[in-house]
């Protein structure tokens, strides 16, 4: 079966990348290296995985810029021996970088009554000419769809005849600060950053079915130190928010519920750990290391207290980030499909909970769409660092860029003009 992404809408054929790929997971717990390589046709084949634990992130952000470029230091050397390749250049996937989404609407007056290529480029143009606020820059401009005289979902107004042309942006902007900080930790290897990726953009391409992304779903990713969640419908994001609580508050709650160490809190919670497990469930005990050799101190509990901690953190934040997709004004999400993605989506009855808590249909989602990924890194884990090989070979090319908006001056030849411009406006409108 064919899981590559393919962009909806007019576009039925994709403009694939060739060549080697490499790209960059930075997460709170671990950081990834993944090398893929493509022909153009086929699905990308994954060449090698370079796997660390996490230093000097903290909640998604930098903590510490030696630690972090250390530990990319050896998840990259680890994917090159692999692959038996070496990169120069990363795609480089966030979780942090208090990554906000705005969907973003212009208008130009249609100077000859007919949409030519400049209205659309003088339109364009008006996305990249709008100030960000102080100390934001943004990461994608995804097109959403044009308007003429009011009427909307044109996907291609080139030719038609109308006065008011306009479009219809999602952008996702990030701490230009927290951006800066990953660039010295990566550009410390010697290695230049490509662009780049919202994480949770990038794992509803590898964990989404196609469909989930035209009919509208929310994937929620349930990292180590942030929770992300983003809309998609008619093929495109169109939210995203996060929160910096993850999979390493649960180990917090667990070590001070039960006045253990964290790194026994986390040993528990991954090999015991359960979601549907309450009080009264199962006579199963736990025996507690003791903190301090506090006599009056339990040495055994019941699992269930354990799944009582782990659900009361889950379901606030899950709450907290479903509320905001309601406040940005898509509730029609309320009825749709929820994936679960990231490390911590892996807690044994996390899909039947959140499903109940919610009401809605959820399954637990998986990368997809490459070759050669291994059984130890084809979980929900690994949707993120899969997503950024999708965007590298598949996506990049559909959102805007400054070529797109005809900043340089233009030679008249197809190859000068923007990615995006030739494929979604020349290519899908010719068909
Ligand atoms: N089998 C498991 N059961 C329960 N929890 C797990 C399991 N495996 C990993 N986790 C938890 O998942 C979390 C890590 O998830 P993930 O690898 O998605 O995070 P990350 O990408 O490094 O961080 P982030 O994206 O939040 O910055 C940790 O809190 C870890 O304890
Ligand atoms: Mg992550």
């Amino acid at each position: 079966m064919n899981v590559m992404p393919r962009i909806s809408g007019l576009l039925g054929q994709t403009k694939t990348r060739h060549g080697t790929i490499g790209v960059l997971d930075i997460g709170t717990s671990k950081v990834v290296c993944m090398i893929a390589q493509g022909d153009g046709n086929a699905q990308p084949t994954i060449k090698g995985i370079g796997q660390h634990a996490s230093a000097g992130i903290k909640r998604g952000e930098v903590v510490d810029i030696s630690a972090l470029s250390l530990t990319v230091g050896k998840a990259v050397e680890v994917a090159e021996r692999m692959a038996g390749i070496s990169i120069e250049n990363v795609v480089v996937g966030l979780s942090g970088a208090t990554q906000k989404s705005q969907i973003r609407t212009h208008q130009v007056d249609v100077a000859s009554g007919e949409v030519l290529e400049r209205d659309i480029r003088r339109l364009i143009n008006l996305d990249f000419l709008e100030a960000e606020p102080q100390g934001r820059v943004i990461l994608h401009r995804l097109p959403i769809e044009f308007s003429l005289d009011g009427i909307t979902g044109i996907k291609n107004p080139q030719g038609m005849f109308g006065q008011t042309l306009g479009i219809k942006i999602c952008s996702i902007s990030a701490s230009d600060t927290a951006l800066r900080n990953i660039q010295m930790a990566v550009e410390r290897n010697h290695l230049s950053i490509e662009h780049y990726v919202s994480n949770i953009y990038a794992a509803g391409l590898s964990a989404l079915l196609e469909d989930e992304r035209d009919l509208g779903a929310t994937v929620i990713e349930i990292g180590g130190g942030v929770t992300s969640l983003a809309y998609f419908t008619d093929g495109e994001l169109r939210f995203l928010d996060s929160i910096p609580l993850g999979g390493a508050s649960i180990t917090n709650d667990i070590a001070r519920g039960l006045s253990i160490p964290v790194e026994e809190a986390e040993r528990i919670k991954t090999l015991k750990g359960s979601v549907l497990a309450g009080p009264g469930d199962s006579d199963e005990m736990l025996t507690l290391p003791m903190l301090s050799q506090d006599s009056d101190h339990p040495l055994s509990i019941e699992l269930g207290v354990l799944g009582d901690i782990i659900r009361a953190r889950i379901e606030e934040i899950l709450e907290m980030l479903l509320l905001r997709l309601e406040k940005a004004g898509y509730s029609s999400a309320a009825g749709q499909r929820v994936i679960l993605v990231g490390g911590a989506a892996q807690l044994p009855g996390m899909r039947e909970f959140v499903s109940t808590m919610i009401g809605r249909s959820v399954r637990l989602g998986r990368p997809a769409g490459v070759i050669g990924l291994a059984d130890a890194t084809a979980h929900s884990a690994f949707a993120s660092p899969v997503g950024l090989i999708h965007y590298s070979y598949v996506r990049q090319p559909f959102e805007l860029s400054l070529a797109d908006a005809g900043t340089s001056r233009r030679s008249g030849r197809l190859s000068q003009i923007g990615s995006w411009f030739k494929y979604y406006i020349w290519d899908a409108g010719s068909r």
